[in-house]
């Protein structure tokens, strides 16, 4: 008998064209989304659902810290799923005691609290901040212009950046901004509401920008004198990226910049992305004479520090401990920049310049208006460049109009390195 084979549904069917179809039919559409549909992945190649192969130098935007389908965390996902994914934070559980040592030894003395994402991170944090001055009626946090802290309603008032604020006014209060890096101008904006200061140590979405060593200390020891708590966002810059666990630790790493007797640390940190690899976690750390500031009933949240996620955290500080990645964000991240720097300057024609710490590169685009293949498109220089290089086969992450960011996996090989530069260098040269 002749057998009869239904047709496979569009789903089954796996191809661009009807997954854009179910996303446009189902899909809220609050993303701008490059035509791309990516079917699996292996280290730090991505494959789309056509079997074309991209190296993936945003690696998940920050987020898959071992590449894609590291061995290591799939083995953490089943094991630890087959004792046990969830029981709520009415118990205790070992992964997540484990996880909060872990952090803690790479921070400091003090305590950590677990969420599901970065901005709901840095809701505990602006919360902490909030209860920190309650009794003094202070509760007005500082943050810096073109900083990033997430799309919460807080989130986007936290932001320094008016184009995630447009269309969702009334902005929750209690947030003004200063200009980043520009101590003086922290001096002055302090109120007598003003509670805290919160900065990312390498600004991520506004372009890759560095806090600089002095705005660091200084902003230490204005916090001190003013009883102010100070806050860092490290949710993309965190988790060894710039060579050390906390870019703040990589910026102030040279002994001109020891406090004398003491050693700088922040009142709390915020962290997400690389913490669980690809698998949502986030967390706070708060310095321990604030650590109990958030006492039971206070703050909390349904999956925050599953035995699951904190099982796949703790795999990820293992690897990259026993594999030295942060010595490669370090150093492969010291030859991307050498290199990105050598195209800024072969093609000053297209690129204005190049900037970063290890593996959170930026590359600053001359004025579309002045790139002849880019001028007469609507789209940003950024977006351009950005489908450019995946035409060529390379995946790279914009920063507003201007910067293309690239945010490696923290186990990039010299080889794929090499590989992503010569892309680049073709693309650049092809519109120089
Ligand atoms: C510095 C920074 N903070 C917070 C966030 C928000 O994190 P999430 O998207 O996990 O909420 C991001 C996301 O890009 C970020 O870069």
């Amino acid at each position: 008998m002749k057998e009869i084979v239904p047709a496979p549904p569009p789903i089954v069917r796996n191809d661009y064209e009807s997954i854009r179809d179910l996303f446009a039919k189902n899909v809220v559409p609050s993303y701008g989304r490059f035509d791309l549909a990516l079917s699996h992945g292996a280290g730090s190649y991505v494959f789309d659902v056509a079997g074309k192969r991209y190296l993936d130098l945003g690696s998940g935007i920050a987020v898959c810290c071992l590449g894609h389908a590291h061995p290591a965390i799939t083995e953490a996902l089943v094991e630890q799923s087959k004792k046990l994914i969830h029981v709520s934070n009415l118990y205790f559980t070992e992964p997540q005691g484990r996880l909060a040592a872990e952090i803690v030894k790479r921070i400091g003395a003090g305590k950590v609290y677990f969420a599901n994402s970065g901005a709901e991170a840095n809701e505990g944090l602006y919360k902490l901040a909030r209860k920190f001055g309650h009794d003094e009626g202070r509760f007005e946090i500082l943050t810096a212009t073109n900083s990033f802290h997430g799309r919460t309603l807080a989130g986007i008032a936290a932001t320094g950046q008016d184009k995630v604020k447009k269309g969702f006014e009334p902005a929750t209060p209690g947030f003004r901004h200063i200009p980043f890096n520009d101590l003086q101008a922290a001096r002055n904006a302090i109120s007598p509401a003003t509670v805290a200061i919160l900065i990312e140590g390498v600004q991520g979405e506004g372009g890759v920008t560095p806090a600089t060593p002095e705005y660091l200390l200084g902003l230490r020891k204005l916090c001190d004198e003013k009883k102010l708590l100070l806050l860092m966002d490290g949710v993309q810059c965190g988790h060894y990226r710039t060579g050390k666990f906390q870019s703040f630790q990589r910026i102030l790493e040279n002994s001109e910049f020891r406090i004398p007797n003491s050693e700088f640390l922040p009142d709390g940190l915020s962290m997400a992305k690389s913490l669980g690899g690809g698998f949502p976690i986030g967390a706070f750390w708060v310095r321990a004479p604030f650590a109990d500031l958030l006492g039971p009933g206070t703050h909390a949240t349904t999956f925050g520090g599953t035995p699951l996620a904190c099982a796949v955290a703790l795999k990820i500080f293992e690897v990259i401990q026993i594999e030295r990645l942060d010595e490669n964000a370090r150093k492969l991240g010291e030859w991307l920049k050498n290199e990105l720097e050598r195209l800024a300057k072969n093609y000053p024609g297209v690129i204005k310049n190049a900037r970063g710490l290890g593996f959170m590169l930026g590359l600053e685009l001359v004025e579309k208006e002045k790139i002849p293949a880019f001028a007469s498109s609507d789209k940003s220089a950024a977006i351009q460049m950005t489908n450019r290089l995946q035409h060529a086969g390379v995946l790279v992450i914009p920063a507003g109009t201007q910067v293309i960011r690239l945010l490696p996996s923290l186990n990039l090989k010299p080889q794929e390195a090499g590989e992503g530069i010569a892309k680049i260098e073709e693309v650049v040269k092809s519109l120089a």
